[in-house]
């Protein structure tokens, strides 16, 4: 194996993805991020600069377990303080497992600022991928973008009244896409010279081109695709083709087809393609909302045959997703997910069950959310750091409830009715969950309804640190005695981020065998922002040395340690 070495400098930088020009933190001065490429078992050392004059800043790798080394995993305040302004800093860990995962801010809603990239490990010489393809590999990364800046959104979402950051003013594909351009051809097709001049690959400003995805007629390719949405959910098709889903959040799944493929901000898939089309034409590649009334437009790139050119437009119209609200579609796709024979199999029983509801709630008349009425703030101290020194004021001694306050059956979850949540009071705090080393954990994710009546919303949650096996999903409230009949325990896909659909429930199984501590979160940047997120720790009496590089801040100051 390799050791990695990346010498990165965080800065301002004017840029244009969408031909309007927003400031966005950029690495080395390129947005989007560069991607990395490693191999199953290289070191990345990653030497970062903050030259933000104003900013500190955190990087999370998202998907890498971080094993033995829980101080490098990135999220500010939980495992490391932030990078002040002028700071260097060097992030070095292990990617142990082959697959498509991320990097990205993770202090506050830095992430929206286009503080992230890819993160893609290969397999080592000699293994190989149990489904071949003869095309190559295609890394999609997509991406909602505003542009009302973060600090206003952030001061929008801490206000009285509460303002929401709104829906995205358009969803980017791998970077690209162009603000204001009307996609939406006239049904029934049009040729390229009637097609809008926004998107023609040689427009003036080549730096708002659409993303092209160029394929030789009859080979397969392997898409890599990720969500960095900071918002919306997503739903990726590719116009008359059909997409072979054969890895998610970088395991193997057995293998099942779509014509279009959900994406929760965070996940990542692996699907192939094959060029098997009329070759004379090129194709739309489309991007759209999924469970959320749409107010941005489809996104769009690509499919170009060979050798057409790349300016030869589908005569088609822009492709459109399922009905935005139709979650039933969206729960039978999440059910179509079963990991590959003969891969790690979950255990067969559990010995702790959390019960997480998360609602929304007005708190000291502030919009915020809470899972089992706990509005997460962050502590100014790292959690790990508190663990490992014994800083017991860094945060609040009394964990989270293990199940909502309200329902209080001990022995098994309760049954309840869907909560209203106006009816909740929830309060602010940063309790951890402490798991002993090696335990089973089952985690059952209850949504509810949002303030608005009969309104619920998507919520990816995400768990730094750890795969988790999704048990199953449900329709309405969670029922002890009959849900969990309904888990699979076969063949449960293992995967880092699970959508909880509206009105709905999740039941996942993890063990707690990483000694760290670890945020488990809604992967909504604005929702995380308010309060929607939880810290697990584990084998806290196995915690390694902790590097002083991560130190400094809150209780950790110099003189305190
Ligand atoms: Cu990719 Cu805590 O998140
Ligand atoms: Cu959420």
């Amino acid at each position: 194996a390799a050791v990695l070495e990346y010498d990165w400098e965080v800065g301002y930088l004017a840029a244009a993805p969408d031909c309007v020009e927003k400031m966005v933190i950029a690495i080395n001065g390129q947005f989007p991020s560069p991607t990395i490429h490693a191999v199953e078992g290289d070191t990345l050392v990653v030497k970062l600069k903050n030259n933000l004059p104003t900013e500190g800043l955190s990087i999370h790798w998202h998907g890498i377990r971080k094993r033995g080394t829980p101080f490098y995993d990135g999220s500010a305040f939980v495992c490391q303080c932030p990078i002040n302004p002028g700071e260097t800093f060097t992030y070095k860990f292990v990617v142990d497992r082959a697959g498509t995962y991320f990097y990205h801010g993770h202090l506050a809603m830095q992430r929206a600022t286009g503080l992230f990239g890819s993160l893609i490990v290969s397999l080592p010489p000699g293994k190989t991928e149990p489904f071949s393809y003869d095309g190559g590999d295609v890394n999609v990364l997509l991406s909602d973008w505003y542009h009302k800046y973060i600090y206003q959104q952030e001061q929008g979402l801490s206000s009285i009244p509460f303002q929401f950051v709104g829906e995205p003013q358009l969803l980017l594909i791998q970077g690209c896409g162009k603000y204001n351009c009307s996609l939406d051809l006239p049904p029934g097709g049009s040729t390229a010279s009637s097609s809008p001049d926004c998107l023609q690959c040689n427009a003036t400003n080549p730096a708002c081109a659409p993303f092209v995805l160029p394929v030789q007629p009859g080979k397969t390719y392997r898409l890599c695709i990720g969500s960095m949405a900071t918002l919306s959910s997503v739903n990726f098709k590719i116009e008359n083709h059909i997409l072979t889903v054969v890895a998610a959040d970088g395991r193997y799944i057995e293998p099942f087809v779509v014509d279009n493929l959900d994406v929760y901000s965070e996940q990542s898939y692996s699907v192939l393609l094959t060029a098997n089309q009329d070759p004379t034409q090129n194709y739309w590649v489309g991007v759209n909302v999924r469970g959320r009334k749409p107010a941005t437009p489809t996104g769009l790139a690509i499919l170009q045959y060979l050798p057409n050119s790349e300016c030869l437009l589908p005569p088609t119209p822009a492709p459109m997703g399922p009905v935005w609200n139709d979650f039933a579609e969206s729960v039978a796709q999440a059910q179509k997910y079963s990991a590959k024979k003969g891969l790690e199999s979950a255990p067969r029983t559990t010995s702790h069950k959390l019960l997480i509801l998360m609602t929304q709630n007005i708190i000291n008349g502030y919009t915020r959310w809470a899972v089992n009425n706990i509005s997460q703030v962050p502590s100014a101290t790292p959690l790990l750091a508190a663990f490992k020194f014994k800083l017991w004021n860094a945060f609040n001694q009394t964990p989270p409830p293990q199940r909502p306050p309200q329902y209080t059956n001990n022995k098994h979850f309760d049954s309840f009715a869907t909560p209203n949540p106006n009816t909740t009071h929830a309060s602010l705090g940063n309790g951890v969950y402490v798991s002993k080393l090696g335990e089973v954990v089952d985690i059952v994710l209850q949504n509810t309804n949002t303030l608005v009546p009969n309104n619920s919303e998507i919520h990816p949650w995400h768990f730094h640190g750890h795969n988790f096996w999704v048990l199953g999903y449900g329709e309405g409230v969670f029922d002890p005695r009959n849900s969990t009949k309904t888990y699979n325990l076969v063949n449960p896909p293992l995967r880092n981020t699970v959508a909880v659909f509206p009105h709905g429930w999740v039941a996942i199984r993890f063990i707690a065998d990483n000694p760290g501590v670890w945020p488990f979160h809604c992967h909504v940047e604005p929702h995380l922002f308010v309060g929607m997120g939880t810290v697990f720790a584990e084998g806290i009496h196995k915690l390694p040395h902790i590097p002083s590089q991560t130190l400094g801040c809150g209780l950790t100051k110099p003189t305190s340690w």
